[in-house]
């Protein structure tokens, strides 16, 4: 493993109740993804039984080649919607969805269902084990807010219609089918909607790329930063260390059934996002707008005191640091 990620596994190891995950068999969908392979990381140094479903649409195997032949991990290739195997296992991360804008408006269908349909095969396999889940909802369930910062009591602004809604009521759904088997089957539900998060291993290229890593691919190649719109439109950076542990502190937490915000609560514009990374590599880029895309979001900020209460959890990587470390890993990947 590299040594950037190696150094920040250690910091969430140092952060999280380990024990809560040793000799645990644990399914991550969506595991040679950006968040899922951190996740498998962790379980791997911790001494999970580790099930990593994938069928890498948007995630790359790379991410988690390094756990190939270590003892308790296994790969499967799958979708989870048509998930029909039945390990035994006690805990489920769900994270298996398009996350993309660009891309899961290619493949709305896949993401809408991914997070319905495979939220309930996730379900059904905890059902039968008496397992825990997680669902890994989104920022995006709120839709459009008009309070911030955000709180979890916030019932969001929607159009059921709109250029994202396959994506943001595809989480809707996933969190009212994670409540229903909650309710009727008393099935252990945890719910994070997470707020941008990034760090190593986010997917940079094409329609794949989110923000930050975007930024810092165009920036090492000396091309201009892509900003839609003007850039004063916000979101709230959280460092992938600080995101993996929120994620592995929630499900780990004994208290049933939550929904937390797991974000940072520092607003950034993105034209300020696009100054800081041009700051960080000497190649000189500038800046290139493109239109606003219909139905993105102006702002985003998460109120996350109700994970500081119950988990003890805040994040604690700034953006700058945070920076500087992605944009070293992209730099030595891209030296490779
Ligand atoms: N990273 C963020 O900032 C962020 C913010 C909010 C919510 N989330 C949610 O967290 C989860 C993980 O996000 P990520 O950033 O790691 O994205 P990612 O694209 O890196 O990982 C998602 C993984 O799911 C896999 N996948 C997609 N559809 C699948 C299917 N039908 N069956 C099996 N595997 C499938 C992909 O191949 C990929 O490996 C997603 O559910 C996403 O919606 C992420």
């Amino acid at each position: 493993m590299d040594a950037i990620i190696k150094g920040d596994i250690e910091q969430i190891k140092k952060s999280i109740d380990t024990e809560a995950f040793r000799e645990k068999s644990v399914l991550v969908s969506g595991g040679s993804g950006f968040l899922g392979s951190w996740i498998c990381d962790v379980l791997s140094e911790v001494g999970s039984k580790i099930i990593c479903l994938d069928n890498l649409s948007t995630g790359v195997f790379e991410n988690v080649d390094h756990l190939k032949g270590t003892k308790g991990f296994e790969f499967e290739k799958a979708d989870v919607c048509s998930y029909s195997r039945n390990p035994r296992v006690d805990m489920i991360f769900h994270l298996a969805s398009r996350p993309a804008p660009e891309d899961y408006q290619k493949h709305p269908v896949e993401t809408a269902l991914a997070n319905s349909e495979g939220t309930k095969q996730m379900l059904e396999l905890a059902r039968k084990h008496d397992a825990r889940v997680l669902f890994a909802s989104s920022s995006e369930a709120y839709g459009d807010p008009e309070v911030f910062p955000t709180p979890e009591s916030y019932e969001g602004r929607v159009n059921p219609l709109g250029p994202r809604s396959c994506y943001e009521e595809g989480k809707r759904f996933g969190e009212a089918l994670c409540k229903a088997y909650h309710d009727q089957y008393e099935i252990d539900v945890k719910i994070a909607r997470i707020f941008n998060s990034y760090g190593p291993r986010l997917r940079a290229e094409g329609f794949y790329g989110r923000v930050v890593s975007r930024f810092i691919l165009q920036s090492l190649k000396g091309e201009d930063l892509t900003v839609f719109g003007d850039g004063l439109q916000t979101r709230s950076f959280c460092y992938v260390t600080d995101t993996v542990t929120g994620l592995l502190a929630q499900m780990g937490n004994e208290a049933r059934s939550d929904v937390l915000n797991l974000g940072s609560e520092d607003e950034t514009r993105i034209i300020d996002l696009a100054g800081k990374v041009i700051q960080l590599s000497p190649a000189g880029s500038g800046l290139k707008h493109l239109p606003f895309p219909p139905g993105d979001h102006l702002r985003r900020q998460p109120d996350i005191t109700n994970a500081r209460k119950v988990l003890g959890w805040e994040p604690k990587v700034g953006l700058d640091q945070g920076l500087s470390r992605t944009a070293k890993w992209f730099g030595k990947k891209r030296d490779q």
